[in-house]
C-alpha cells in the first residue's frame, strides 16, 4: 500500500473537508471531532461528489416522542438523493451489505518523522583536523 501525504493537518479546519487527487481517484478528507476520515469522493448511488455532503448526527428513537443525537457530524447526507453513509467505514444505512463508499486509513504524522523518510544513505564521520579532510570508513 503507497503511502501519500496529501496536506497539513491545519489545511482542513474542523468540521471541513478537502478533496485530493491520489493515484488517479478524488479522495475527500474531513475533519470531524478531532478526526481525519478518507472516502472515494463518490457516492456509489449516482456518483453526487460526497466533499458536497451534509455532516449530520446518528438520530436513534428508543421510544415515540424520543429522540437521542450521538456520533455528531460523523455520517454523510449525499446532496442529491439524501443516502446516508457511515464516515468511519463508508458503510451506507441504506443497504449496508452491498452498498458502501470506498474509505482510506488516515495515519497523522509529525513533520520532523515525515522528513526522515523510509530511504536512508550509507552516511560516515568526517573530521577536519589542520588542513587535511579524514573520512572515516
Ligand atoms: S447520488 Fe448519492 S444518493 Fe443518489
Amino acid at each position: 500500500m503507497a503511502r501519500h501525504i496529501v496536506a497539513r493537518t491545519s489545511d482542513i479546519p474542523p468540521g471541513g473537508n478537502k478533496v485530493f487527487g491520489v493515484d488517479g481517484r478524488d479522495i475527500v478528507v474531513f475533519h470531524v471531532n478531532g478526526e481525519f476520515f478518507a472516502l472515494l469522493n463518490r457516492c456509489p448511488h449516482e456518483g453526487a461528489p460526497l466533499e458536497k455532503a451534509a455532516c449530520v448526527a446518528r438520530l436513534t428513537s428508543p421510544e415515540p416522542g424520543i429522540y437521542q443525537r450521538s456520533r455528531v457530524g460523523e455520517l454523510l447526507r449525499c446532496p442529491w438523493h439524501g443516502w446516508e453513509f457511515d464516515m468511519r467505514n463508508g458503510q451506507s444505512y441504506f443497504d449496508p451489505k452491498r452498498v458502501k463508499v470506498r474509505s482510506y486509513p488516515v495515519a497523522i504524522e509529525s513533520g520532523e518523522k515525515l522528513q526522515k523518510g523510509p530511504y536512508v544513505a550509507e552516511t560516515f564521520p568526517v573530521h577536519v583536523e589542520d588542513s587535511y579532510i579524514i573520512i572515516e570508513t
